[in-house]
């Protein structure tokens, strides 16, 4: 089978070939575009910690492949056991960069047991461990693009049947959809999840425009998605945070599909702050409301959205503007970076492998993902 492909004018968060990694600072756009260099560990924990690379899978990739780039600039390692060792404590560690989105915690433990099965085999050289890891965190980049393509599949046809069912079983030529936060190609291996289905619609002529919310404090939606639907032509427009439920009321909006970052089995889900709001102003006035990740982001471990830690980060991210304090001084902030949006307020979440619908108020993501549900 040909190695899946995205969009090749897409922008790239993630450049990658054997034995360098590039990752583009997210921080410095949409002004500038500039790669840093994360050839090993210590660096990637570095800009995960401090968004120059940032989106739920795109975190998990960049870690997965610096460890693969490390390992192969590294000098001969003396035993198949070093390795393991090795592997283990850098996966150990990037686990600590940031704690709500799950694919990162998922690509720590992949490669863990990668590098453990293959340092078990009698016989094993280093050689042989080391390949394993970085074939393996290849495959895992390779497997995330082809997640998201099907995402924008499923996707796509999820949203139209939706808002057929809402226009007696007529879905318009096509749809004005709203998302939150940036799940486009910059969050992820390529393509994106919410994004992804976006583009999707775009590129079957359905899309007739995306309604990007600026995302307060970070400002992907303003930075990021906006930026990424100028660079491909997508009809689009850019609205505050707070308008989302006005154009809603106006009859604007057919439908809202965002991103996760950890989906309980229940169906509950974290994404990014403001999502929660979105959910229920898209509840109030009818609109279908979609989570839209890979399997990937899938925790069940969890049943439900209550056991979710979420990330709060430094008060600047609130009071600052790119260095320009726009708060009042002396004034305590909270500033936690996503919220747990409840499965009764999403109808259905699409994944690589199928959209798991609403039923009685849940999303059963066990059956979704044993294949007992379509
Ligand atoms: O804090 P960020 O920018 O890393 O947030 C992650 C996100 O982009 C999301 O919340 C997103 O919707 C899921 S990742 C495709």
């Amino acid at each position: 089978m040909p190695a899946p492909t995205s969009d090749d004018s897409a922008l790239r968060a993630i450049v990658y070939s054997r034995g360098s990694l590039q990752l583009l600072d997210q921080r410095k756009l949409p002004h500038e575009t500039t790669y840093l260099p994360a050839n090993d560990h210590e660096t990637c924990w570095t800009l995960i910690k401090e968004m120059a690379v940032r989106g739920a899978p795109a975190i998990a990739v960049s870690a997965a492949l610096s460890v693969a780039v490390e390992l192969h600039n590294a000098a001969a390692f003396p035993t198949a056991a070093a390795v393991r060792d090795f592997v283990v404590a850098c996966m150990n560690h990037l686990y600590t960069s940031r704690p709500t989105a799950v694919n990162l915690g998922e690509a720590c433990t992949r490669l863990k047991g990668t590098v453990e099965s293959a340092a078990a085999v009698p016989g094993a050289t280093a050689e042989h461990v080391k390949e394993a890891v970085i074939a393996d965190a290849e495959a895992y980049q390779r497997e995330d693009l082809a997640s998201c393509l099907a995402i924008g599949e499923n996707g796509a046809k999820a949203l139209c049947d939706a808002v057929a069912s809402r226009n007696g079983g007529m879905c318009p030529t096509q749809i004005r959809v709203m998302t939150i936060c940036n799940t486009g190609a910059l969050a992820t291996a390529g393509h994106g999840t919410a994004l992804g289905v976006v583009r999707t619609l775009h590129a079957s002529g359905k899309l007739a425009k995306c309604v990007a919310l600026e995302t307060r404090p970070w400002l992907q939606g303003a930075r990021l998605t906006a930026f990424e639907l100028a660079h491909e032509g997508m009809p689009r427009t850019l609205i505050a945070d707070s308008a989302a439920a006005f154009l809603m009321a106006r009859g604007e909006v057919d439908a809202c599909v965002v991103g996760a970052d950890r989906i309980a089995q229940n169906g509950d889900t974290a994404n990014k702050i403001g999502t929660y709001a979105l959910a229920i102003a898209a509840k109030r006035h009818g609109v279908p409301f979609f989570v839209a990740a890979p399997t990937t982001t899938v925790d069940l471990n969890i049943a439900s959205g209550k056991e979710i830690e979420i990330e709060e980060r430094g008060s600047e991210e609130l009071t600052h503007v790119r260095g320009t304090m726009v708060a009042a001084s002396n004034v305590p902030t909270w500033n936690p970076v996503f919220d747990v949006t409840p499965s009764d307020l999403i109808e259905g979440i699409i994944t690589d492998r199928g959209v798991g619908w609403n039923n009685g108020g849940v999303v059963d993501m066990k059956s979704l993902l044993s294949g007992t549900t379509s």
